[in-house]
């Protein structure tokens, strides 16, 4: 649905009840995330790839957590597609990540973005934040050179209230 669609959806859902919409952050629940890099986006793209594929199963989430359900989409050296499946609940979040390489080939610039299918889905306890920064943390490359991230409230739903380790 086009953004002027689902405004005018979500108008009509909400318009005669008394539902407030109070939150600050975006209207759907989304999120996007620029990260930097010291490192190569081709060592980026790989752990990230490696870390969709390990946390495909239920299993990574036997202790809690959102940790699991991942499933590769399609990837080509500067682009990978996913989704991710919350493992009670089941809605589904897609997930974009775009690797851009600096002029110094060493670095790397990483603009992620991850949706909610359900478009009436206007909080989402920053589960859209969490699952880009689970990625990154669980693959490493928080730890990596020149690590840099730049998000808020504003370009996430819910960011600042996240623990990602329960969503
Ligand atoms: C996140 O949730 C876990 C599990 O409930 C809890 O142990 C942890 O303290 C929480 N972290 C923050 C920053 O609130």
């Amino acid at each position: 649905m086009n953004l002027m669609g689902w405004i005018l959806a979500v108008a009509l859902v909400f318009g005669t009840s008394n539902v407030k919409i109070s939150s600050a952050g975006p209207f759907h629940a989304q999120c996007k995330v620029e990260w930097y890099f010291s490192v190569p986006c081709k060592q980026v793209f790989e752990s990230l790839v490696t870390q969709i594929k390990k946390w495909r199963t239920m299993s990574s989430c036997a202790m809690g957590g959102q940790k699991c359900l991942y499933k590769l989409q399609a990837s080509a050296s500067h682009f990978i597609a996913a989704k991710h499946t919350t493992p009670f609940k089941k809605s589904v979040d897609d997930i974009t990540f775009r690797l851009v390489s600096s002029l110094l080939s060493s670095h790397c610039h990483v603009s992620a973005m991850s949706v909610s299918e359900n478009w009436y889905a206007i909080k989402d306890h920053g589960t859209n934040y969490c699952n880009l920064y689970n990625l990154m943390e669980g693959s490493g490359l928080t730890d990596a050179p020149g690590y840099k991230e730049i998000t808020s409230d504003f370009l996430c739903t819910q960011r600042s209230s996240a623990n990602c380790t329960v969503y």
